[in-house]
């Protein structure tokens, strides 16, 4: 059990910078997400936590204390590789031994601790199996099992289930997240699925180029990003953009190219009048509705139809400009169709369009 804390860290690898002058503070018992797309730094992180390799600049505190200069095993984190790492021709209990044999313990105390990690995680009746011979959440519980026998103060993995298919992921998704409650111990883990981010964190960070851009629950991430990147990143379908002005005076957001002029909630103190901004709404917030109905703002086409059974993603295109909109169920207008769109106030979101930052928020 640890709280695990990155002050003012850097790290380059030559010309590379790889981590910039990240501040994070992962909390005690905490599932904390590191997310960002590939190369932006989130291994290196975990090697910085480990020991691995040192920062350049600023300090690693594990509970508060500084662990510069302190080696790997001294810091106790555990790096937990997946199922995919386990000893096909060992049992889980040989599998569960083996850190421990490695380092020499003796035969009865190895026992011991093999069977109290079996039974906190329920593995007690696999134990004289092979993996060949588990189920992937079997097989992932005797991999954390490996790692648990150590007594670490935190787990870490690395991107630990992308080779995976995608069933067996939301499988081991589930389980990491029930065995994280279950074992009451810090989990730090990396990703660049933003859809695994969002389901399996308590918080999450996200990374651009090694530095950190947001860092907070799943549901501030998506519904409060701070910033054009973060917005990108995080939802599918991904969030329309529509580059226009705000106005300041009237408060409302007109595009660029297309007939699009639509009120805005109150405006934050970044708002320059006439300044290159981005409106920004997601799929699932666009409200679809008849031509005549005074509820829709800006006239549009039904452009194309992706019927999904639970809910329908559909193409609208205003003018040249195609948004992705996302209804419940089954839509009720058809191809080319003319329609109105509405996009409710406390949904709409406008960033700065040259630094990407946030000017109008939702609410
Ligand atoms: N040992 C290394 N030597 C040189 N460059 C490295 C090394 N490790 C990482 N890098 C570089 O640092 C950046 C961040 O890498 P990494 O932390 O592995 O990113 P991620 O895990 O997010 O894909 C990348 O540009 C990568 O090429
Ligand atoms: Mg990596």
């Amino acid at each position: 059990m640890a709280r695990l804390e990155f002050i003012s860290v850097s790290k380059s690898y030559g010309k590379t910078i790889a981590v910039r002058d990240v501040n994070l503070s992962v909390e005690d018992n905490e599932f904390f997400c590191i997310f960002g797309p590939p190369s932006c730094g989130k291994t290196t992180l975990l090697r910085l936590l480990l020991g691995l390799v040192e920062p350049d600049e600023g300090e690693i505190r594990i509970d508060g204390r500084s662990v510069t200069g302190l080696g790997p095993k001294e810091r106790n984190l555990a790096m937990v590789f997946q199922n995919l790492a386990l000893f096909p021709h060992m049992t889980a209990a040989q599998n569960l031994a083996f850190p421990l044999v490695e380092r020499k313990i003796d035969r009865a105390e190895v026992a011991r601790r093999v069977a109290a990690v079996a039974e906190t995680l329920h593995i007690t009746k696999l134990l004289n199996k092979v993996p060949a011979h588990l189920s992937g959440g079997e097989r992932q519980r005797v991999a954390i099992g490996r790692a648990l026998v150590r007594d670490p103060a935190a787990f870490l993995m690395d991107e630990p289930i992308a080779a995976l298919d995608a069933r067996l992921r939301e499988e081991m998704r589930v389980e990491l997240k029930r065995l994280q409650r279950e074992l009451k111990h810090t989990l730090i883990y990396v990703t660049h699925d933003q859809e695994e981010a969002m389901s399996i964190a308590d918080r999450m960070a996200i990374l651009e180029n090694g530095m950190v851009r947001q860092v907070g629950t799943p549901d501030e991430i998506y519904n409060h990003p701070q910033s054009r990147y973060v917005a990108e990143l995080v939802g599918s379908p991904p969030m329309n953009f529509i580059e226009g002005e705000v106005d300041p005076m009237s408060r409302r957001f007109r595009a660029d190219k297309i007939a699009f002029d639509v009120a805005l909630a109150a405006l934050g103190p970044h708002v320059v009048a006439g300044g290159p901004a981005c409106f920004a709404i997601r799929p699932e917030d666009i409200v679809i509705c008849a031509a005549d109905d005074p509820a829709g703002t800006v006239a549009a086409e039904v452009y194309e139809i992706e019927p999904l059974g639970a809910f329908t993603i559909v193409d609208v295109n205003i003018g040249e400009t195609i948004l992705k909109a996302m209804v419940p169920g089954q839509l009720q207008f058809t191809l080319h169709q003319p329609i109105k769109l509405g996009f409710p106030t406390e949904k709409c979101h406008v960033f700065n369009r040259a630094s990407g930052r946030l000017l109008v928020g939702a609410a």
